[in-house]
């Protein structure tokens, strides 16, 4: 997908306290960063944040960690955050395949947000709900191992059933739609989901996990 890219967006980013610069030199030490024992919970694809940014308002005892690849992305998240005080969240302009040099054993939960479908089979091993990407997973989840996925597309959504489940992930809960499904799923929209939303699509939901 192309997105609009922001003149000196790296410069930018750069002077937001909420950007955590060297993400690196912090594995194994978010909790010291954060400056408490809190879950933390981890977004890949945060985009322009909205979805992290509202989680971290509605729920501050828990931390949470917005990493994207593309610092243009970036700059409305740091500017939707610059008149907020806020303790728990902090963002990070690095590769999810990363990941497991950023993070030791320290995540709750990995929120999956729309992210990327890479149709074309040759691709596969870009989608987040590959073998290669869950073995990453599996280095930085605390113990248990709690994927929530959500995305418009229907293949990345059967992609990433059969995936999970080939990873013995069981699924607490699958939504074919999920802002009409009967149970009343606790959720806070990401900014492509609004989008989404208005246009009447319908939302596809897992809620995944491996209890150690
Ligand atoms: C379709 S957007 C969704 C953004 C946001 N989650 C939302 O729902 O509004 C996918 C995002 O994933 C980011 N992305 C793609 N590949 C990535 C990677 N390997 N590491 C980190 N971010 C990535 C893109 O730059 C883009 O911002």
């Amino acid at each position: 997908m192309e997105y609009n890219k922001i003149k000196n967006a790296e410069n930018i980013i750069n002077k937001s306290s909420y950007l955590i610069k060297d993400p690196y030199k912090y594995k194994n030490k978010w909790h010291d960063l954060f400056g408490n024992k809190n879950k933390i919970y981890l977004e890949l694809g945060t985009g322009r944040g909205d979805m992290i940014i509202n989680m971290a308002k509605k729920y501050p005892n828990i931390n949470f960690v917005g990493l994207e690849i593309n610092s243009s992305q970036l700059v409305m998240a740091t500017e939707r955050l610059g008149n907020e005080h806020l303790t728990n969240i902090k963002l990070i302009n690095a590769d999810a395949k990363d990941v497991d040099k950023i993070f030791g054993k320290e995540i709750n939960t990995i929120y999956l947000t729309f992210s990327e479908p890479w149709p074309k089979k040759i691709d596969e091993k870009n989608r987040f709900t590959h073998e290669s990407y869950l073995k990453l997973y599996d280095k930085i989840f605390k113990k248990d191992k709690h994927i929530i996925l959500k995305t418009d597309n229907k293949k990345l959504f059967a992609y990433s059933l059969e995936s999970l489940s080939q990873y013995w992930y069981v699924f607490d809960h699958i939504s074919l739609d999920l802002h009409n499904d009967e149970e009343n799923i606790s959720n806070v929209m990401t900014d492509f989901e609004k989008q989404y939303y208005k246009e009447g699509r319908p939302i596809y939901y897992i809620d995944a996990s491996f209890k150690n």
